[in-house]
């Protein structure tokens, strides 16, 4: 009798290769795979890898390296996502005991990839695809949430940002069919899901190939489908950010309150140097149609300290932009050159202690700003969605249409379901959270 087929599957980056992650598994399982919890437990073991900054690329060989000794036992290791797009078969050099390397864009391509390793084959690729027009859909996505489920709308980027490896990872850009989107959108809802997140590495440079829907139109399409009461999209591009956005926000009541429109810097020269196709002014007349909207609207952003040639004057105005748009969350990353990419050649003229100065005052005024914010939805009654029960402490862990953690007490004896959607008055805040009790 043949031995049964395992894999260990670990993911680290961002929603996409999360939501790669789960078609990944679904394919897996419907070639006889079954998932294990550990490394050890494993016959495959894959790492669906991240390469936005050094540290996130360092993280797969670190872990390739502890678990080395384990390809003695016989496991396979596959290298799968942004890393192994970007390193190829240079992987094999590195870590010779690497059987498979493929990108993203070359997953419809697994099945076949994994017969050959079951073959014995090792030194497999799936490295070529770049430039394909197509988008990677499986019936089998193995979802791993059971409320939240995500939907790829578009592949790839074209926007070539100086600093960023996405385009040379994740290849050009391609859109599915809204007819495709749609019909995903009304299968999740028949089973049970409630709330959608359209991904994208820029959703809102979708464009259908069918040439029916605009990106405004297919929000409205899905936040419109019987049983989803919560849409969210992500990540937008500022100069893709269309005023026809914020009407069908104003319109569809689905559609979150929150909109994460990544700045990166406040200062018109560097964004200038960052290849960003806009201005801060361009940057904050999209940030005032978004706080003129019917409902208040929650406002997140990506932005990088310490790029080449950020002078002390460029950081200061970041920090201007902060405080102008009063943002509900930052995440702000030290700039990291990254192979390939334009940036790569201009000097990296910030050292790294001033790169760490500069995030650490950012996320400290950052931090002040939320405080305030988060203040003020004192007395409010906000809906959350549960998201997690702790029945020993009594606690409830949910979240707000903004996206903002809310948390309370439970003293029913019967806890609310995860998934489940209810109403808290909001009776205390921190910079990150709030808290209240249910009404
Ligand atoms: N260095 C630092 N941060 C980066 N990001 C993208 N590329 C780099 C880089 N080379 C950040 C951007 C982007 C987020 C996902 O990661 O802020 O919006
Ligand atoms: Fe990381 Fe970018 Fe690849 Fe996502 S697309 S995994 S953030 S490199």
């Amino acid at each position: 009798m043949a031995s049964e087929k395992t894999f260990y599957l670990e993911t680290f980056g961002c929603q996409m290769n999360a939501h790669d992650s789960e078609k990944v598994i679904g394919t897996l399982q419907q070639q006889g795979y079954r998932r294990v919890e550990t490394e050890e437990d494993a016959g495959l073991i894959l790492y669906n890898t991240c390469s936005i900054r050094d540290k996130a690329e360092q993280k797969v060989f670190n872990r390739l390296n502890d678990y080395k000794k384990l390809c003695k036992e016989g496991k396979r290791f596959a290298v799968l996502g942004c890393v192994a797009q970007q390193e190829g078969e240079k992987i094999f050099d590195r870590a010779p005991y690497v059987s498979l390397v493929s990108g993203s864009a070359s997953y419809r391509n697994l099945p076949e990839m994994l017969t050959r390793l079951e073959a014995g084959e090792s030194r497999i690729t799936g490295l070529d695809d770049r430039e394909t027009d197509e988008t990677f859909e499986t019936e089998f996505t193995a979802r791993q949430n059971p409320y939240r489920a995500y939907i790829t709308i578009i592949e790839g980027c074209d926007k070539f940002c100086s600093y960023c490896v996405v385009p040379y990872t994740r290849g050009k850009e391609r859109s599915r069919s809204s007819s495709s989107v749609l019909g995903e959108a009304r299968r999740i809802a028949d089973l049970g899901y409630t709330e959608i997140q359209l991904l994208g590495q820029n959703v809102n440079s979708y464009r259908d190939p069918e040439g029916k829907s605009s990106f405004a139109e297919l929000l409205a399409a899905v936040g419109q489908v019987p049983g989803i009461r919560r849409v969210r999209f992500m990540t937008s591009h500022p100069r893709d950010f269309t005023r026809d956005i914020v009407d069908v926000i104003d319109q569809v009541p689905t559609l979150c309150d929150h909109v994460h429109l990544p700045v990166q810097s406040g200062s018109a020269r560097v964004l200038a140097s960052m290849a960003r196709e806009y201005t801060p002014e361009w940057y904050l007349e999209r940030i005032a149609w978004l706080k003129a909207a019917r409902r208040p609207i929650s406002l997140s952003t990506d932005i990088i300290v310490g790029f080449p040639g950020e002078t002390v004057e460029d950081f200061i105005q970041s920090l201007d932009l902060l405080a102008q748009v009063q943002y509900d969350c930052v995440f702000a990353f030290k700039y990291s050159a990254r192979p390939n990419t334009p940036s790569l050649v201009m000097i990296d003229s910030v050292p790294e202690a001033e790169k760490n100065r500069r995030l650490q005052v950012l996320l400290e005024r950052q931090r002040e700003i939320q405080r305030v914010n988060y203040f003020k939805h004192i007395g409010e009654i906000v809906e959350v969605i549960v998201e997690g029960v702790n029945p020993a402490r009594g606690q409830v862990a949910g979240r707000s249409s903004q996206n903002k953690p809310v948390n309370f007490a439970w003293s029913q004896p019967i806890a609310p379901a995860p998934g489940s959607y209810l109403c808290v008055r909001i009776t205390g805040a921190f910079p990150n959270s709030l808290v209240g009790e249910p009404v």
